[in-house]
């Protein structure tokens, strides 16, 4: 079923509190809308539900132990990293103090402080505890470093008492995930054109010159312009990843296709992201029949391809452009020069000469340099995360631009 949370990764923190049985149900029905569930437990939470109970439900390994090994590198970090959302349901008096002081003692609380997704935090106690000025001021706090509270409801509570401090239905911490989520969605209403992958020209019916580009960061993009509510085309060279959801793909092979393909799309696009490895040349001729083997060496003439975004820099209007640069030395200054020459507002420097960077690989060392000298360098970090510091660029380039 498609949904806001659809292929979101949710991290549910469920702490020992007695409504971490409801919390299996929340993890249901997430994963029923298409999210995909992470679940940590604390220490308490397994005295209530079992890891298995979890695992169960969402498909997903379930973590309680700082220390133990799984399929993540560095845990807390990889799981802070991987979050686009966390929830801590429910969120005892004790989480909340621990999370409001920045303790950092076990996985749920190491994530916590080492997460940069939004934080919602869904209380369930006593009603005293709740009431409790010490938990309020907690509270209060964690609001203040930008967490949100889902309030509890009232009613009757496990410990023979009415009052406020009920774990509130699935729907409705769904329904208010789901309204923070659309606000969150600021790129309706704008067209982004993001070219991936690499492009092939053909030397003859079975073979071709090409390059090793993936399509990984431009698919990274466009998705992420997708879960903004952009209206995304992406023109995708060779690249054997699934479309990403909410995404229209123009499929294409050689430069000039792409260029076709760009080129109808351009006029009513608001940014162009060109992520794109593009040959600079092909093949002067393509032979009707594959290439027979002959003694001797066999010349190939190349004839210059048409660099695209040269081309988009001298008929912009209003659009955006942002192009990115494949460099092994000279960084700074060959990108630079790129975004100069190719009338660009941003240009993405990436240093292909690491392992960790570059062509086919899930992380990326960046550099985006602006036309007013701006220039901001980023850890190497996961593609999917680049694309979200890429794309809050664009976002304030469009909106400055609405503002002249
Ligand atoms: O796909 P992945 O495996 O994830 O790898 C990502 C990547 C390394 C391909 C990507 O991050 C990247 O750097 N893409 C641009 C690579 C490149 O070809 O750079 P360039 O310096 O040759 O070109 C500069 C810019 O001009 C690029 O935006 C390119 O799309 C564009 N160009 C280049 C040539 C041409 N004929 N037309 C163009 O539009």
């Amino acid at each position: 079923m498609m949904s806001s949370l659809s292929e979101l990764n949710i991290v549910l923190g469920v702490t020992g509190g007695i409504a971490a049985y409801k919390a299996v149900e929340l993890a249901s029905s997430l994963k029923k809308l298409g999210a995909i569930v992470h679940v940590i437990m604390t220490k308490g939470a397994t005295s209530f539900v079992t890891e298995r109970l979890f695992q169960e439900i969402t498909g997903q390994a379930v973590v309680s132990d700082m220390w133990e090994k799984t399929q993540f590198h560095v845990e807390h970090i990889a799981l802070a990293k991987l979050a686009d959302l966390m929830i801590v349901a429910p969120a005892t008096a004790n989480i909340l103090a621990k999370a409001a002081a920045g303790i950092a003692d076990d996985m749920l609380t190491t994530t916590l402080l080492a997460t940069k997704a939004p934080v919602f935090y869904i209380p369930a106690m006593n009603t005293n505890m709740y009431e409790n000025p010490v938990t309020q001021h907690n509270l209060m706090q964690l609001k203040k470093y930008g967490a949100y509270i889902i309030e509890p409801d009232s009613g009757y509570l496990v410990c023979g008492v009415e009052g406020k401090g009920r774990f509130p239905t699935s729907e409705r911490i769904i329904a208010d995930i789901s309204s923070f989520l659309a606000k969150s969605k600021t790129l309706i209403g704008r067209k982004i054109l993001v070219t991936a992958g690499g492009t092939r020209e053909a030397l003859d019916p079975v073979r071709f010159l090409g390059n090793r580009s993936t399509g990984r960061m431009g698919y990274a993009i466009a998705a992420e312009a997708a879960k903004r509510g952009a209206d995304v085309c992406l023109v995708s060279g060779i690249s054997e990843l699934p479309c990403p959801e909410n995404v229209r793909r123009l499929s294409v092979e050689s430069a000039v296709q792409m260029r076709d393909a760009v080129l109808q799309e351009f006029d009513a696009s608001d940014a162009v992201i060109k992520a794109a490895a593009v040959a600079d040349y092909r093949p002067k001729t393509v032979a009707d029949q594959k290439i027979k083997k002959k003694d001797g060496e066999l010349v190939l003439t190349l004839v210059r391809n048409p660099d695209i975004l040269q081309e988009l820099g001298e008929r912009k209007k209003k659009q955006i452009l942002m192009g990115f640069a494949a460099e092994t030395e000279n960084i700074e200054e060959y990108a630079q020069d790129k975004m100069h020459r190719k009338n660009l507002d941003f240009i993405v420097a990436n240093d292909v000469s690491k392992a960790d960077a570059g062509f086919g690989t899930e992380t990326n060392r960046i550099i985006i340099f602006e036309r007013d000298g701006n220039k901001t360098e980023y850890p190497v970090l996961k593609k999917r995360i680049l694309a979200g510091y890429i794309l809050d660029k664009i976002e304030a380039a469009i909106e400055k631009q609405g503002d002249v």
